[in-house]
């Protein structure tokens, strides 16, 4: 299996830390990667505000409930959309893409975690005004999770994923994946026909050679 495979396979929730502080290089490697994510219209609608500060810290804590385990966290990175800039481009439906945007950037930055040893947990459990009023958000931007970094203590048990036939449907919501070389073989149908509709679809060419013999060509004299 791939690094990443196994990368993606392994990444796991945590939530319980050791008082080890996490190294600034790391936390910019986590935002850096964050930043790779996908979004929406290529517009990089994202701010990512670094709390290390105790007080800050806490004062978020205060407004996240059920998650006292957080405060444990060295290191917390609040994920802020530019909700005003998302909107005035894509007026009816820029919260819902700014959402998907900003978690495709969660997601990177929780697997970069991983990658470099790290611990994280994905937090959307907040009072976003409070959070707005605490972190002095300005209007136009809008938290929307919270990445909690640090040294992991645990050893997660194992996740029960749902079984992918449960999951996986062919062809229309509902439809059952039977028969696995059925599934590869109406692909390779698929795209043998595309192949053949490409290559009919094409005007006869020169070989490549003969294309290059008659651009290197001299051209003939003018007639005297
Ligand atoms: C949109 C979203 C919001 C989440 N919010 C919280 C949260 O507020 N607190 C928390 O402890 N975990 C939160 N999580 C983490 C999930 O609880 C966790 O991903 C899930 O239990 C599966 O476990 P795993 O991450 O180990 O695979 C959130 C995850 C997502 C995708």
């Amino acid at each position: 299996m791939s690094d990443f495979l196994d990368l993606a396979r392994n990444r796991r929730s945590r939530r319980d830390f050791s008082r080890q502080p996490v190294e600034f290089e790391l936390v910019i490697e986590v935002v850096r990667a964050a930043t790779y994510a996908p979004s929406v219209g290529g517009m990089q609608p994202w701010h990512f505000i670094i709390l290390t500060d105790p007080g800050v810290k806490d004062a978020v804590c205060d407004n996240c409930p059920g998650q006292s385990w957080m405060r444990n966290a060295p290191v917390l990175i609040v994920f802020c959309g530019s909700s005003g800039k998302v909107d005035d481009f894509y007026p009816r439906f820029g919260d819902k893409w700014l959402a998907q945007t900003l978690a495709a950037c969660m997601q990177n930055g929780l697997l970069a975690a991983q990658e470099l040893g790290l611990g994280a947990c994905w937090v959307s459990s907040f009072d976003e005004l409070n959070i707005r009023d605490v972190l002095k958000i300005p209007d136009g931007h809008r938290p929307e999770a919270i990445l909690v970094l640090g040294y992991s203590r645990e050893t997660p048990a194992d996740k029960a994923l749902l079984p992918l036939d449960q999951v996986v449907f062919l062809n229309f919501f509902g439809g059952k994946v039977t028969e696995k070389a059925a599934v590869l073989r109406d692909w390779g149908e698929h795209f043998r026909k595309k192949k053949d509709d490409f290559v009919a679809s094409q005007p006869e060419k020169k070989s490549f050679s003969e294309q290059a013999k008659s651009f290197f060509k001299k051209p003939k004299k003018p007639e005297e």
